[in-house]
């Protein structure tokens, strides 16, 4: 039978949510494979098979999808100890570091799936990639509006020698700059060659002033589910 990549993300939100328990706080991820978990958990609630549990939506979307749902909802001020969080990610490689954000969620998300126990990706097989940036599709950095330019170029300057070009993400409709739930801006980094040394690449990012994130998450995934053709891999870290 032929699967479609909706279908994948299907199948691993669905294997993600057999860890959830009654009694946990859990992190709602964010994007097209998430919200097939979320909406998985409602369902069990709903059914009373799942009981007592307290969502931290990672997403404004998540919050809204959870809220339809009738998940209850809280935030990590409220509950700073997450037990299990379950998230899709744009890349995937052979250590489980990830590129997440290209849903614009990545400062909310990093800072929930910073907060948990547990930390369950769940991808289709397309996302595995053998090293970061390497689907060259655009890793994302969260930027203040302010002066944007300006940083953007000294994003691009940091990794001159991976050919990189940074670009501000704009929406789809109306050409405008797309503007995350934190109110800041998108530069969306491309790059022809391999960056090297990640946690170095992401210390020289954070240390520019005007950034405010960015999508690689290091050595945070506890579990990555994937779903392929041939069926599901659960990788452990
Ligand atoms: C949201 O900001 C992102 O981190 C998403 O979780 C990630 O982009 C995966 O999204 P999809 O499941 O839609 O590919």
């Amino acid at each position: 039978v032929f699967l479609t990549q909706d279908m994948l993300k299907r199948i691993a939100a669905y294997k993600a949510v057999e860890f959830v328990q009654s009694g946990m706080v859990l992190g709602l991820g964010t994007g097209s494979t998430a919200k097939y978990a979320v909406q998985r958990i409602g369902e069990l609630l709903q059914q009373g098979k799942l009981k007592d549990i307290i969502g931290i939506p990672t997403s404004k979307k998540t919050q809204e999808q959870a809220l339809s749902l009738g998940i209850p909802l809280s935030d990590i001020d409220e509950h700073p100890v997450v037990d299990l969080a379950i998230d899709g990610a744009d890349e995937v490689d052979p250590y489980l570091n990830l590129v997440k954000g290209r849903g614009g969620s990545l400062l909310r998300e990093k800072m929930i799936e910073g907060a948990c126990k547990k930390f369950v990706v769940i991808v289709d097989e397309s996302k595995l990639v053998p090293y970061l940036g390497g689907s060259r599709l655009a890793m994302p950095v969260e930027i203040v509006p302010f002066c944007w330019k300006f940083t953007a170029q000294r994003l691009q300057r940091l990794f001159e020698d991976s050919g990189c070009v940074a670009k501000l993400r704009t929406c789809d409709d109306n050409g405008e700059p797309f503007v995350t739930d934190n109110a800041n801006y998108i530069v969306e980094l491309y790059f022809k060659k391999d960056i090297g040394d990640l946690n170095s690449a992401s210390d020289s990012i954070l240390r520019l002033a005007g950034v405010v994130e960015h999508g690689m998450f290091l050595n945070m995934a506890t579990t990555v589910i994937v779903a392929g053709e041939l069926g599901i891999t659960v990788k452990n870290k």
